[in-house]
């Protein structure tokens, strides 16, 4: 296969949901249908405690939350699939926001009881930061379910967006019987017998066949049927695949991950309707996938993924061109060459070293310490930058000490590897030690993880202190001494790791009055330097 063939046929996306949703399911049975795993159950099933792939850390199979975001290959019919799943936990929706930079295309997953749930709503509004389109596969059709219309309308008034089904549900719960497809015009059947069974071939019939209907799903369901379908036809938005790949236009799909039903039909028309890798902004230049030069930035950092081997993977999305293995690349931000060690896909629950990959796909390498995230890396006498990753306000404060101060090495290391991976943010206290730091993070589950972290990864223990802060603020001014400011109790000033004088305080109100007590003091919320892309 040729090279642009390659790129062609890649297809990129994240999946998202509020946790229960079924996002794991339905990941589950994409890669049955791409022979990538054998049977149901191999992702995840809590009976069994096997675990998603994407559980890498113990503390997620503890909370049975996923916390990180992983990635997965597999090959169906033709097209080379990459999965980005996301953390569900809404702490953790900076990583989600790096994770869908480095997506084409979301599906979202919602459970058909529930509709939009919170965490729908988080992760939704960070899609629609980069418009990017997002597919709907409405769950758990098989149980009772929200009124087809009514979620519908739910997802056009809370996220301001068409919606388009693509097909229709026919009853649901005990009396669920299939769905209509619209764009065929037949009904493709659900009966008892397909519960659990790992693939359905639907039985294909006719809207206007109402003698094979009735005998299908009965009268009532039947009717119930064409009255609503002929609302649709009438009252819904118009099929418009630019409005779909702009983010304007969702399409909708109403199935069961658990049972099978739905999915395939799903992935068949989702993967007609997404398209094959986008062209990247690199500052004032766009870079086509199909440039032959390589290119790829850095969009997550994992530290000790594997027990035995503690080590740090860099995650990249290549944006254009072809990776080799045994070539040499430049890191921009690094300012030099950079052999690309052992790189890797995850297949399931396996990691592969690869030889080559194409723009599209997500490989990660070993990382000695060097790679932040939003770096790019592309070939020798390149000097592309793409563009960074914004950095989110932390919103919750911890004074945070190491306990045994033996372990003083292992104690900084730690704090800087997780800080380095973005987990969290580190500040110092002017003139205090490494041995205590002020640690901010957007959500509190955060401080969880750096807890576990330290402790099972670097053998310290800590003592965590809550803050009252809520808010941080960078000092504009690089020569103003904030000794010299007249600060109130509940305002505190910190620096990051570069030395930046910043303020963190407990209120927007805090905010004010210390711009009120310091006529010319100038904050800003986001400082330049501390985004992705020095
Ligand atoms: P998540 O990754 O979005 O958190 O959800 P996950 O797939 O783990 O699914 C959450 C629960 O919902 C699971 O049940 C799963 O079996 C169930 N589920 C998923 N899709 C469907 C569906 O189409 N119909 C029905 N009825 N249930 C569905 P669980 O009991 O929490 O876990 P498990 O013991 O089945 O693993």
């Amino acid at each position: 296969m040729d090279f642009s063939e390659q790129i062609k046929r890649r297809r990129t996306f994240a999946i998202i949901s509020h946790p229960d949703a079924g996002k794991t399911t339905l990941t589950e049975k994409f890669l049955l249908y791409g022979g990538a795993i054998a049977s149901a159950g191999s992702v995840k099933g809590k009976q069994s405690d096997k675990h998603a792939v994407s559980d890498w850390m113990d503390l997620e199979k503890q909370r049975g939350i996923s916390i990180t975001s992983s990635v997965l290959q597999f090959e169906y019919d033709g097209y080379c699939i990459n999965i980005l799943d996301t953390p569900g936990h809404q702490d953790f929706s900076e990583d989600t926001y790096r994770t869908l930079m480095a997506a084409d295309s979301a599906v979202m997953v919602i459970d058909a009881a529930k509709g939009i749930e919170p965490q729908t709503r988080k992760l939704f509004k960070v899609c629609a930061m980069r418009d990017i389109p997002i597919f709907t596969f409405i769950n758990k059709m098989d149980r009772e379910a929200r009124d087809p219309f009514d979620l519908l309308d739910e997802l056009e008034h809370e996220f301001g967006i068409g919606t388009y089904p693509m097909n229709w549900p026919i009853g649901c719960g005990q009396n669920f019987r299939g769905v209509y497809d619209r764009d065929s015009h037949k009904i493709i059947s659900f009966g008892d017998s397909h519960r659990g069974r790992e693939r359905i071939s639907g039985i294909d019939c006719d809207i206007h066949d109402t003698e094979k209907l009735d005998s299908l799903i009965g009268e009532r369901l039947r009717t119930e049927l064409c009255e609503q379908v002929e609302l649709l036809d009438g009252a819904s938005f118009d099929f418009d695949l630019e409005a779909v790949r702009h983010g304007k236009l969702s399409p909708v799909f109403f199935g069961s991950a658990l049972n099978n039903f739905g999915v395939e039909s799903f992935l068949v028309q989702f993967l007609k309707m997404t398209t094959s890798p986008l062209p990247r902004k690199a500052g004032s230049a766009v870079v086509a996938p199909f440039d032959d030069k390589f290119s790829a930035f850095v969009f997550k950092n994992q530290a000790n993924t594997n027990k035995q081997h503690r080590d740090r993977i860099a995650f990249m999305r290549i944006c254009s061109g072809r990776f080799d293995r045994n070539k040499d690349y430049y890191h921009v931000q690094g300012d030099k060459t950079a052999r690309l060690s052992q790189p890797q896909q995850m297949m399931a629950s396996e990691r592969e070293v690869i030889d080559e990959a194409f723009a599209g796909d997500i490989i990660g390498v070993f990382d000695p310490g060097i790679f932040s995230i939003g770096d790019t890396v592309c070939e020798k006498g390149s000097k592309l930058k793409f563009e960074g990753i914004p950095v989110f306000a932390p919103e919750h404060f911890a004074m945070v000490e190491q306990v045994d101060s033996m372990k003083r090495k292992q104690f900084a290391k730690g704090m800087n590897q997780i800080a380095q991976e973005g987990a969290i943010q580190i500040f110092f206290e002017p003139n205090s030690g490494l041995e205590r730091v002020i640690v901010g993070v957007v959500g509190v589950l955060q401080f969880e993880v750096l807890e576990y972290r330290i402790k099972n990864e670097y053998g310290c223990d800590l003592r965590r202190t809550d803050l009252a802060y809520q808010q941080i603020r960078w000092i504009k001014d690089k020569t103003l001494d904030p000794k010299t400011l007249k600060l109130s109790h509940d305002t505190k000033w910190v620096q990051d790791f570069r030395g930046n004088n910043l303020l963190i305080f407990t209120s927007e109100w805090a905010i004010r009055w210390v711009l009120e007590d310091n006529p010319g003091l100038e904050l800003l919320e986001f400082n330049k330097d501390d985004k992705n892309d020095q």
